[in-house]
């Protein structure tokens, strides 16, 4: 058994106040409220006021998990947020969140993985953890998608919503912590899930604004089809490396994409429906903050106990997907 495992000393999350429910969308674009939670289970979602941006709500998420994990800021050694909707395209948000919460001794990077990015960016930290080289690490993901929604495009606007969730990450016993991960990507994919402007490929203009290419794009069937096939691979994988099986999970953490990707998903690894966190009811896709926020939601209101096995998963744009197995090593 290995010394010493990444393990979560702490979360933390955010959700910005106002509230879009499907009623409102109704009146926004061609759908209806019976459409978006039969094909969705959405009912409503989280939008950031006009002053808010995601370093924002990062910070809000990160000042909660250092809280959570009796920690402070100068205690950090690195940060890692997971976004695909930073502040600006330079400085990194890690950055911009290193200043705010005043982490002088921190490194600072983000992590584009999209809605995987928490698991991805979570492995990153667990190499490093394990190695010794750092001893504390805060990993957000954290997503203001609603900047990057065209309002008028009912394919993708009434899925995605804006949050953040946090996770302080240091060494704990050989026994609990990240037990296993798999990370995936399919580049193949790209143009499944994209925005396709505002980079160097095709840099900003007025044509670009014009035709509204610096809102996300989606092909739903496509990721939709990837996604329920690489649900269940990936946990898989995870639990291989891990060295259990699938009747070991005690609680499935899965992406908040789509309430049938989940269950379809679930179904696959025999995993009942008490066993699932889901709160994409309340506050839709936040691609890399769903499942911190997930995470931290469920810790918060002490769903975890002790040795509990948790598989968390994600999957989205790039295409990615990533999952991990870890054994809660915390009190509650
Ligand atoms: O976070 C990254 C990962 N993202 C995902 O996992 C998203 C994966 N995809 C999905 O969740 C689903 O594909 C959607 C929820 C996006 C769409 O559901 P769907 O069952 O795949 O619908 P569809 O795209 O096959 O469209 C079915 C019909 C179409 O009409 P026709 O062509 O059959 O007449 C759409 O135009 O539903 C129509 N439609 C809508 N109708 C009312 C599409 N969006 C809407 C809407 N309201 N908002």
């Amino acid at each position: 058994m290995k010394k010493n495992r990444a393990g979560i000393l702490g979360t933390g999350f955010y959700l910005p106040d106002e509230k879009l429910t499907n009623f409102d969308l109704e009146k926004m674009v061609d759908t209806s409220d019976e459409w978006i939670v039969e094909r969705t289970g959405i009912h409503e979602r989280r939008i950031a006021g006009k002053t808010m941006a995601t370093s924002d709500m990062a910070f809000n998420a990160a000042k909660m998990a250092l809280e959570d994990a009796g920690i402070t800021p100068d205690e950090l050694d690195l940060i890692i947020v997971a976004t695909i909707s930073s502040d600006r395209i330079i400085p990194s948000t890690a950055c911009m969140l290193q200043n705010m919460l005043g982490a002088a001794h921190a490194a600072a990077f983000d992590l584009t993985a999209a809605c995987s990015g928490f698991i991805y960016a979570s492995s990153v930290a667990a190499q490093f953890i394990e190695s010794g080289v750092y001893k504390k690490i805060l990993v957000i993901g954290a997503e203001t998608l609603s900047r990057f929604i065209n309002w008028q495009d009912r394919n993708t606007c009434v899925i995605f919503g804006d949050g953040a969730g946090a996770a302080v990450y240091g060494a704990v016993d050989g026994e609990y912590g990240i037990l296993g991960f798999d990370l995936g990507a399919d580049g193949a994919g790209g143009d499944y899930l994209d925005i396709p402007a505002g980079g160097s490929r095709c840099p900003a203009s007025i044509e670009t604004v014009e035709n509204k290419l610096h809102y996300l794009r989606m092909n739903g069937r496509e990721v939709f089809r990837f996604s329920v096939k690489i649900f269940g691979e990936t946990i898989l994988k995870s639990l291989e490396k891990a060295d259990l099986q699938k009747k070991d999970i005690d609680w499935l953490v899965p992406h908040q994409a789509n309430i049938r990707i989940i269950k379809t998903g679930a179904k696959r690894l025999a995993v009942p429906m008490e066993k699932i966190i889901v709160n994409l009811d309340k506050y839709g896709n936040t691609s890399a903050a769903s499942v911190p926020i997930a995470l931290a939601e469920a810790a918060h209101n002490k769903v975890f106990k002790k040795g509990d096995i948790l598989a968390l998963v994600g999957f989205g744009a790039g295409l990615t997907w990533a999952s991990c197995i870890m054994k809660w090593s915390r009190e509650e």
